[in-house]
């Protein structure tokens, strides 16, 4: 976010009530670390260095609907039971991480032994925490894509231009199964505010959330004008604050949901 529209993002929400009690958002974390979620439920305790996840790594390759439903990772930190024995059976980071799986012609590597000592290549994803030379491998990674507000991807375009194409079915991972269509889109039904209308396109969510990382358990309706929209909920995490918080696109980001796309943030 420039200076700029983060002065007018402030400005505009000062007078409300709401806001003024807790800061008005969360603060962002610079684009190479948002989506970053530190495994230790069980690391630290057995001496060995917490996992670092990357989002922005993976979804260059893979849709949310694959990890999160097909995989079945939690869409909360720590609370999926990941651990050694389940990554070493081929489960969580293993289902794809076995040393075996090609994957757009690569060869995953191989998450945790089942037995045996700690290697240099355990550090791949036991690396504790991550230096300063991160942020440089996640400029070289995102360079080729479009970018807005100092260096967050803007996924959305990517997609639509193709420049990431995000698998949602991978052989061993997935049961095949008929993709579900929608065949319209449901536009939101929202009051509108000062900020200007909501936009909301079913249709650009399916790519990469499909219809079951949605519905039941975010929205449980699958009926027009049931859910009540508001920021509150929104902040603290539901709604559509369930991925806008920490994975797609922050929350300080207002006009990307309330003004459509073109309000000099790109
Ligand atoms: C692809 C990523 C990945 C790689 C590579 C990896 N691990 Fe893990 N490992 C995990 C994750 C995720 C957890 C769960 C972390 C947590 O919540 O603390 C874990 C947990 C562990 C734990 C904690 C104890 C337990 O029972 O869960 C040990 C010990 C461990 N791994 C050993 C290893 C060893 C040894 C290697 C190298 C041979 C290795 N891991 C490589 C992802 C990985
Ligand atoms: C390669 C697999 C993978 C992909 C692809 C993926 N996620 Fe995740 N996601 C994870 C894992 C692993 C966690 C941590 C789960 C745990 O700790 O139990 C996670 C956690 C989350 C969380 C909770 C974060 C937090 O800080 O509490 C959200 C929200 C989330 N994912 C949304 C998404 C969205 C939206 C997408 C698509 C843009 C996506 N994920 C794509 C694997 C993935
Ligand atoms: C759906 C498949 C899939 C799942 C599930 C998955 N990954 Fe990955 N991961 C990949 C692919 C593909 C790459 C890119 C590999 C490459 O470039 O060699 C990757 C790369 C990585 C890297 C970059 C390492 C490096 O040195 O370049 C890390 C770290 C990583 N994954 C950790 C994890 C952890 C931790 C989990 C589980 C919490 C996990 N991944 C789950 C597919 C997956
Ligand atoms: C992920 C999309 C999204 C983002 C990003 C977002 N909003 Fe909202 N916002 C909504 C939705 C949905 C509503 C409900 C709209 C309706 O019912 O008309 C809403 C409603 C509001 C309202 C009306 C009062 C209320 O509390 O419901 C205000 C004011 C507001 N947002 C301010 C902001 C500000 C300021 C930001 C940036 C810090 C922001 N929003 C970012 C989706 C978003
Ligand atoms: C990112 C979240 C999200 C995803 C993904 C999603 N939906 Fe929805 N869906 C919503 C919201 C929000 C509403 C509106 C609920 C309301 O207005 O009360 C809705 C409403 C609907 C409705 C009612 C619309 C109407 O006109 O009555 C149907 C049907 C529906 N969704 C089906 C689907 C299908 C099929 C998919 C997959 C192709 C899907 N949804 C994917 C969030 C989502
Ligand atoms: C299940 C996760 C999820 C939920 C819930 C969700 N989104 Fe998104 N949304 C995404 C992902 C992933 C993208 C792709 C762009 C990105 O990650 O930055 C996206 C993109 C968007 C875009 C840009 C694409 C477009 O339509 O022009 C808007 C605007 C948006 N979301 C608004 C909303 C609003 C409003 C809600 C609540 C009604 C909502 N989202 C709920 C995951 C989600």
């Amino acid at each position: 976010m420039t200076a700029r529209t983060l002065a007018l993002a402030l400005v505009l929400a000062a007078p409300l009530p709401a806001f003024a009690a807790k800061p008005i958002f969360p603060d962002v974390a610079p684009p190479e670390v948002f989506g970053r979620v530190v495994l230790d439920r069980t690391s630290t305790a057995t001496r060995i260095p917490a996992v670092v996840f990357e989002h922005w790594r993976h979804r260059t390759t893979f849709s949310c609907r694959l990890c999160h439903v097909d995989v079945g990772f939690a869409m909360e930190a720590n609370a999926s039971q990941i651990s050694r024995a389940t990554n070493a059976a081929g489960l969580h980071c293993g289902a794809c991480h076995d040393g075996k799986k090609v994957i757009r012609e690569k060869v995953i590597f191989s998450a945790c032994s089942a037995t045996g000592p700690v290697t240099p290549a355990c550090a791949r994803c036991h690396v504790g925490s991550l230096g300063p030379e991160h942020r440089a491998e996640y400029f070289a990674l995102v360079r080729k894509l479009p970018v807005y507000a100092g260096g967050y991807v803007d996924w959305e375009a990517a997609e639509a231009a193709g420049q990431v194409r995000p698998l949602d079915f991978v052989e061993g991972v997935s049961i095949a199964r008929a993709p579900l269509k929608l065949d319209r889109d449901v536009p939101l039904e929202t009051r509108g505010t000062w900020l200007g209308a909501v936009t909301f396109s079913h249709k650009k969510h399916a790519t990469w959330n499909g219809c079951e990382l949605c519905h039941p358990d975010i929205f449980p309706s699958t009926r027009s004008g049931q859910v009540k929209f508001d920021m509150a909920a929104i902040r603290e995490g539901r709604s559509c604050g369930a991925c806008h918080r920490t994975v797609a696109f922050p929350l300080a980001h207002c006009q990307r949901c309330h003004a459509g796309r073109s309000f000099g943030m790109r």
